[in-house]
């Protein structure tokens, strides 16, 4: 059994990135910058924001954080978008999500300049994506092919089993594993909450995708002897043996199926480091 660390894996893709932007300062271009937006308290939200900053002063970009009141109208919010299009000072921009609910999160993608919208929400850079031109990927399904690529696991003619068919990662990392691209032509089976009978899916399949939003769904006799799992999920469990009263888990029940696997990704510092860089990769896209 493999561990595919994500941690390393990012670290490396990031020495790559600062190598780039001491190159392009060295062009005589600009420092690449992205803004995010972060509206109210959420927790995890503020800490993805913090690591996503931290990120950026680590590969030598500027970034930009706007922290706005979480009882902000969605007619405000879009005044934000709009000033963050207008700023030729900044590349690209995300809007942390979830949004609060008086927002409409569809709305806010909808208003985010295609050529800044380094999270690859915005409908142009999905259709673009399900075409397989040149676009924005979405950040998570980008580090995950990464994450497969860099630990040289092989995709061509694999089945593999996508667990979750959200807008921002199943549906996308589906369509990306079928594209005739490596990572990629893998035969793909994309399962969620009312598919029938998953455990006989997932028994057959060679790669794994869990992105359920369900802590520990995923248990050992669910997989294939050798199959390569990658866990998106991140879920804050109590546990009061750690100084900040919880503990992180994934998708994927990893004691008990990682024996059973070729590779797996951890929780954390599996998927989650990988999402970052794909992101400062996008970002970099967009400086030009
Ligand atoms: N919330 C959870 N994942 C993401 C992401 O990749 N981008 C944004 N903007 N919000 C998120």
């Amino acid at each position: 059994m493999r561990i595919l660390n994500g941690k390393e894996t990012a670290e490396s893709i990031k020495l790559e990135i600062a190598e780039e932007v001491k190159a392009r300062l060295a062009a005589g271009k600009s420092r690449p910058h992205l803004a995010a937006v972060l509206v109210g308290e959420n927790g995890a939200s503020l800490t993805y924001v913090n690591a996503k900053v931290k990120a950026c002063a680590k590969v030598g970009f500027e970034s930009t954080l706007v922290k706005l009141d979480a009882d902000i109208s969605e007619e405000e919010l879009l005044k934000e978008v709009h000033k963050l299009n207008d700023d030729p000072s900044i590349h690209g921009f995300i809007v942390q999500l979830p949004l609060p609910d008086h927002i409409d999160d569809q709305r806010i993608i909808e208003a985010v300049s295609p050529e800044k919208d380094v999270d690859g929400f915005h409908p142009l850079n999905v259709g673009r994506m399900v075409l397989g031109l040149p676009c924005f990927l979405p950040a998570t399904p980008y580090g995950i092919l990464q994450l497969l690529e860099k630990n040289d696991i092989q995709t061509e003619g694999k089945h593999c089993l996508v667990l979750g068919r959200s807008n921002i990662v199943g549906s996308p990392m589906s369509i990306l594993l079928a594209r005739n691209s490596s990572p990629g032509n893998c035969t793909v089976t994309l399962a969620h909450s009312r598919t029938k009978d998953i455990k006989s899916l997932s028994l057959q399949a060679d790669i794994i995708i869990a992105a359920v939003g369900r802590p520990h769904f995923l248990t050992a006799d669910m997989v294939k002897e050798g199959a390569v799992i990658v866990d998106v999920g991140i879920h804050r469990i109590e546990d009061k043996t750690k100084k900040s009263g919880y503990r992180l888990i994934g998708d994927v029940d990893f004691d008990e199926v990682a024996s059973k696997t070729e590779a797996i990704s951890p929780v954390p510092g599996g998927v989650g480091p990988m999402t970052i860089v794909a992101l400062l990769k996008n970002t970099l896209q967009a400086a030009g």
